[in-house]
């Protein structure tokens, strides 16, 4: 029977190394031509042992398959809608009726966040929505006292870093951006008065991007940059001077106390030279291990809270920011890990892959060999499927940079084939382009091939298989059974 104490002791030993394991959550965003089906996330989240998922807005179907999953969720109110909510409690009362209410009284979703806005004081909009994004917040604030939620769901604003500044450089320097400092204090006074957290998003791969002078080792967590010191203070890494200035920010202004969250932290895997898959890896796990050691920053010790960007690729982003915009996801577009990142919750230590993921035909549009590289419809074509498609992997210090100019031309026509979901029609690329049965992957130059597309709310199927706690310690007794 010692075998059996043993099993059970060792049981309950994991179970509490999984569950203290609480920092990790991750971005689902879904502006995607072939999303997942939401049940199929969910389970991929479940899988995974993300205890935190954050939304981008508060679609119906993905709340639904979140529902008794037991994930804490942040929905988000998009930027344009703020304009109306900051105008008129009863259209924020609609909203938290519809969008928070009911999920978490008819299907019992773990909802714990609202997102007012997704970084609406960023410097490119202009100023667009420093008018509207406080007054929306106190109206979503009392929309949800109204509804009696205002004790178990907490409003938060997640902005990009650049709402604070440092004024020489280092994080003691840290304090609001002069042109919104009047306004960053009343946000911030109501946050506290309120219980709610300061939610950040912090990008190294950004600051890289921007800046061709930044210190490439900086950006990471095993780098070797020289370091910065501040004070008492010594910094290795970029994240950490960047968190501590908005320590340092809100101690200044008197809120030394308010939690902060990290709505968003990533790098991305390619469209760009410093995009590939071993940096993404690198970062990723050097933030994990950063997170899971649970030491915090030079100036906030503790557990950090914070949501991974991203979990999945969303081939219909704006690519305004950069070709890479497309490739945030720590799986790919079809639910495939893309490296092996350990988050410290499953038993084997790396990703699980989305389960029952339908395909189409393994078939690819191609360039013809007989069609000649100087047709002059070429240009046009290959300019017309990539308007269309997605293109972000060809080019300078891509995945597909290898390619030659016929595997270029071919790879255009296909994303675009793929995305039209393989319709002959859209082969046609004139004497130029044929369907073909063998796979035109060259290395790490994926040509994909699309999944189905999801219709919404049709596919159910799946939903119970894994949210029964059970089925979890179940799957661990069998693991250390087998083990032992
Ligand atoms: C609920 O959220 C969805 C998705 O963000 C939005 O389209 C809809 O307008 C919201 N409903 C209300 C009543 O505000
Ligand atoms: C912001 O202003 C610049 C220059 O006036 C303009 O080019 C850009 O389109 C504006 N952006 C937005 C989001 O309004
Ligand atoms: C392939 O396409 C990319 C992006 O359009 C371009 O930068 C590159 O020069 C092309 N390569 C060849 C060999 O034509
Ligand atoms: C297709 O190719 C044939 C033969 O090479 C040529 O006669 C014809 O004009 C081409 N059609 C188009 C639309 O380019």
């Amino acid at each position: 029977m010692a075998w059996f104490h043993l099993a059970v002791g060792l049981l309950f030993s994991l179970v509490s190394v999984v569950c203290r394991v609480n920092g990790i959550g991750a971005n689902w965003g879904t502006q995607a031509t072939h999303p997942l089906p939401p049940d199929t996330v969910v389970r991929l989240l479940k899988q995974n042992g993300f205890q935190k998922v954050k939304l981008f807005d508060a679609d119906y179907d993905a709340l639904r398959s979140l529902g008794r999953s037991g994930i804490e969720v942040m929905v988000g109110i998009p930027n344009d809608m703020l304009a109306s909510f900051a105008s008129s409690v009863k259209a924020a009362e609609k909203w938290v009726a519809k969008n928070v209410s009911t999920h978490i009284s008819s299907s019992n979703v773990n909802i714990r966040y609202v997102a007012v806005g997704n970084e609406p004081f960023l410097e490119t909009y202009n100023g667009s929505f420093l008018r509207t994004t406080f007054p929306a917040l106190q109206n979503v604030q009392s929309a949800l006292i109204k509804a009696g939620l205002s004790n178990q769901v907490k409003v938060t604003v997640p902005l990009n870093a650049d709402v604070y500044e440092s004024s020489n450089g280092l994080p003691s320097g840290g304090d609001f951006r002069a042109d919104i400092h009047d306004l960053m204090l009343a946000i911030v006074k109501f946050l506290s008065d309120n219980g709610a957290p300061f939610t950040v998003n912090i990008y190294p791969f950004i600051s890289l991007y921007t800046e061709a002078s930044f210190p490439v080792e900086y950006a990471f967590f095993d780098g070797n940059a020289s370091p910065l010191a501040d004070g008492k203070a010594t910094y290795y890494n970029m994240f950490d001077a960047n968190y501590d200035t908005l320590v340092w920010a809100l101690q200044k202004n008197g809120f030394e106390n308010l939690p902060i969250i990290v709505g968003e932290i990533g790098w991305p895997t390619d469209g760009d030279r410093n995009a590939n898959l071993n940096y993404a890896l690198r970062f990723n796990q050097g933030f994990m291990s950063h997170i899971l050691g649970g030491k915090g920053t030079p100036m906030r010790a503790g557990p950090i809270d914070a949501y991974l960007f991203s979990l999945i690729d969303e081939d219909a982003k704006s690519i305004d920011p950069g070709n890479f915009e497309r490739h945030w996801g720590i799986f790919t577009f079809d639910g495939r890990p893309k490296y092996p990142l350990n988050v410290g919750t499953t038993n084997s230590g790396s990703l699980v892959p989305a389960q029952n993921v339908h395909y189409l035909e393994k078939k690819w549009c191609v360039m013809k060999p007989s069609a000649s590289l100087d047709d002059p419809q070429v240009a046009l074509s290959v300019s017309y499927a990539c308007g269309l498609a997605d293109c972000t992997s060809l080019g300078y210090g891509t995945s597909c940079s290898n390619l030659n100019g016929r595997g270029n031309i071919s790879y255009a026509f296909n994303s675009y084939y793929q995305r039209h979901n393989q319709l002959d029609s859209a082969c046609k690329f004139p004497n130029l382009s044929m369907i073909t049965k063998n796979d035109p992957t060259v290395g790490g130059c994926r040509f994909e091939i699309m999944i189905q597309p999801y219709y919404g709310g049709a596919q159910r199927k799946f939903v119970g298989c894994l949210q029964k706690p059970l089925s979890f310690a179940a799957v661990l007794v069998l693991f250390l059974l087998t083990s032992l």
